[in-house]
């Protein structure tokens, strides 16, 4: 059992420093907003820290889950940041969505402060973290990702180290081209269904154990048909992941025409003030079109 940090308790990273506590790790957690920590500690024990470097003190590993590239630089390397705080031979290791920049130039500077950086972005919705069923991909040196992998092991369906620093984010944008043309084929079929007067329950039961089934259908018809948005994954964050995506894709060259299409969706999402939406809202959007 390890001594730990967890910074950012947010959706994700709630549940996740809470099953990384009653798995029996020492976890010193912080969150920008000081009531969730509060929170946090009220229901789960382990301690809290007033800032990211007075979490990470003393800690064996710490584990972010931060919103953004600025975020995660904030949190590592900011004022009061977490990397000042860790020993040598201590290890970070970053389950926010970023772009392979940041995660790059983090790696340096941890590399500089004699810290591993393991990349670790995660996959499985709110659900997945509550029910400590992620699916974690890495990138980093192999040695820190075996020091890791127990510790990640306590949130995961799957843990798999996928190459070298950054291959964690590159694998997560892989995967979050994947949903975004899907979320839109399951939002035009359930927008379809209501147009055909068909029950769209009595569909989804019968589709889903077909070749159109998907983690989206199984997970999402039901809030979808009841007009449910307010959970799970926000429009914003996937606006967020989309950009470093279209972005990495200029630079590999990759062509992506559905992912771009979908991302100007997401902002008209936004601009029908679904920011903190769910992305299955891409049937809202289908509907306020009407
Ligand atoms: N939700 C999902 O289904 C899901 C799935 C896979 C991956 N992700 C990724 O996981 C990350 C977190 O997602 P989430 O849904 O948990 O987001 P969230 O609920 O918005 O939580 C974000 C957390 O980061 C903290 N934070 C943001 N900016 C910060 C800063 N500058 N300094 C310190 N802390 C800061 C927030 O603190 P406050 O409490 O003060 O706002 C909050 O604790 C994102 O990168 C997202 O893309 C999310």
């Amino acid at each position: 059992m390890a001594k730990l940090a967890f910074l950012g308790l947010g959706v994700m990273g709630y549940p996740m420093a809470g099953h990384l506590q009653a798995a029996g790790h020492e976890v010193c957690v912080y969150n920008r907003t000081t009531a969730k920590a509060e929170a946090w500690v009220a229901e789960h024990g382990g301690t809290m820290g007033a800032t990211p470097r007075d979490a990470a003190l003393g800690a064996e590993m710490v584990m972010a889950c931060v919103g953004n590239d600025d975020d995660l630089r904030m949190v590592c390397v900011g004022d009061d940041g977490a990397f000042d705080g860790m020993e040598e031979g201590a290890l970070f290791v970053d389950h926010t969505t970023v772009s392979a920049a940041v995660t790059s130039d983090m790696y340096a500077a941890a590399k500089a402060a004699g810290l591993g950086f393991v990349d670790a972005p995660i996959s499985g919705g709110q659900a997945g973290a509550e029910n400590a069923q992620l699916s974690v991909m890495c990138g980093g040196d192999a040695a820190d990702y075996d020091r890791a992998e127990p510790v990640i092991d306590v949130y995961a369906k799957l843990v798999r180290r996928i190459g070298e620093s950054g291959a964690g984010q590159m694998t997560k944008m892989c995967n979050q081209i994947a949903i975004a043309g899907l979320v839109q084929g399951l939002s035009e079929a359930l927008h379809f269904a209501q147009k055909a007067g068909l029950d769209g329950r009595t569909v989804v039961e019968v589709i889903s154990q077909g070749a159109a089934g998907s983690w989206q259908m199984a997970n999402r018809y039901e809030t979808m048909l009841d007009d449910q948005w307010e959970h799970g994954f926000a429009v914003d964050w996937m606006r967020k992941d989309l950009d470093i995506c279209l972005s990495t894709a200029d630079e590999n060259g990759a062509s992506l025409p559905v992912t771009a299409l979908v991302d100007q969706f997401y902002k008209d999402v936004q601009k029908l003030g679904g920011g903190r939406w769910d992305t299955s809202s891409l049937l809202k959007r289908l509907q306020a079109l009407d």
